[in-house]
């Protein structure tokens, strides 16, 4: 990389920073919004129009969050930090954060994970790689018909996560491409599906920083399934784990 990459990725990072603080209190304000124990019930209109801001700073927040661990990654300073979680739970959560954009959209979005599987895992990166594979099913599949299904598998060592839609499918060649940074595939998708090609390449790097691999199968037209492994066990490099906050 040179020195002007590196001036520009150092700039982004900063400037995605900026934003992220004023975007976090609109994510929170909507949320006050959404709470009828709160605020009192919002008529349908009120109740539309929070709901669009909501979805579409879900989806920005998300975008930012990328922008800066894509540069943690490429210098390798992402860190990790471990605790027991129940994964089926953590399923739900997610599938709950994300309610605005699915609400909006009328996709169904199933939790089939095994009941209590513990993992002891950085529940905020487990997060983030299944809530990118989410969005983009949610962006790909079609607005009232789309379903995605989350689940588990256990096995021995290991246990295999799994994110399935009904979506356009990926073509057989580009397979491995889509892991890579700012790959998008068609352009012309662009309108519809926004985004800067960050999502799977951070997905990527870090299951493969906790041990695991991810891989796609997908037909096109028949939708998608994206898989990725945790091992049981993690073996971190030593620098690599951060302190949990109190
Ligand atoms: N579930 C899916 N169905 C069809 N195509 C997909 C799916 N997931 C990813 N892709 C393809 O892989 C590309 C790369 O995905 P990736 O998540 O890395 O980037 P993005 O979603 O375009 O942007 P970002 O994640 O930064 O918002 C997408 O642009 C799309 O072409
Ligand atoms: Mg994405």
């Amino acid at each position: 990389m040179d020195n002007l990459d590196k001036a520009r990725e150092e700039l982004v990072a900063l400037f995605s920073h900026e934003l992220k603080t004023p975007l976090t209190l609109v994510v929170g304000w909507c949320q006050v919004l959404q709470d009828y124990k709160i605020i009192g019930r919002l008529n349908a209109e009120q109740k539309n129009a929070v709901d669009v801001i909501s979805a579409n700073s879900t989806i920005l927040r998300n975008e930012i969050e990328n922008i800066l661990d894509t540069k943690k990654l490429i210098y390798g300073t992402m860190l990790f930090s471990f605790r027991k979680i129940e994964l089926n739970k953590l399923i739900q959560r997610i599938i709950k954060r994300l309610k605005p954009v699915t609400e909006e959209r009328k996709i169904r979005v199933v939790n089939l994970a095994t009941k209590r599987i513990i993992l002891r895992t950085d529940e905020d990166r487990l997060e983030q790689v299944l809530s990118n594979l989410i969005m983009n099913a949610i962006d790909f599949v079609p607005r009232k018909t789309g379903v995605i299904k989350v689940g588990t598998r256990e096995e021995d060592r290991e246990i295999t996560f799994y994110v399935k839609d009904n979506g356009k499918g990926i073509s057989k060649k580009i397979h491995r491409q889509i892991f890579e940074k700012l790959f998008q595939e068609d352009s012309s998708y662009r309108r519809k599906h926004t985004g800067l090609g960050l999502g799977l390449f951070l997905c990527k790097g870090i299951v493969e920083n906790l041990g695991g691999r991810i891989w796609v199968d997908s037909k096109l037209r028949k939708g998608s399934i994206f898989y990725f492994t945790h091992p049981k066990k993690v073996k971190l490099r030593r620098f690599s784990l951060r302190r949990r906050k109190q």
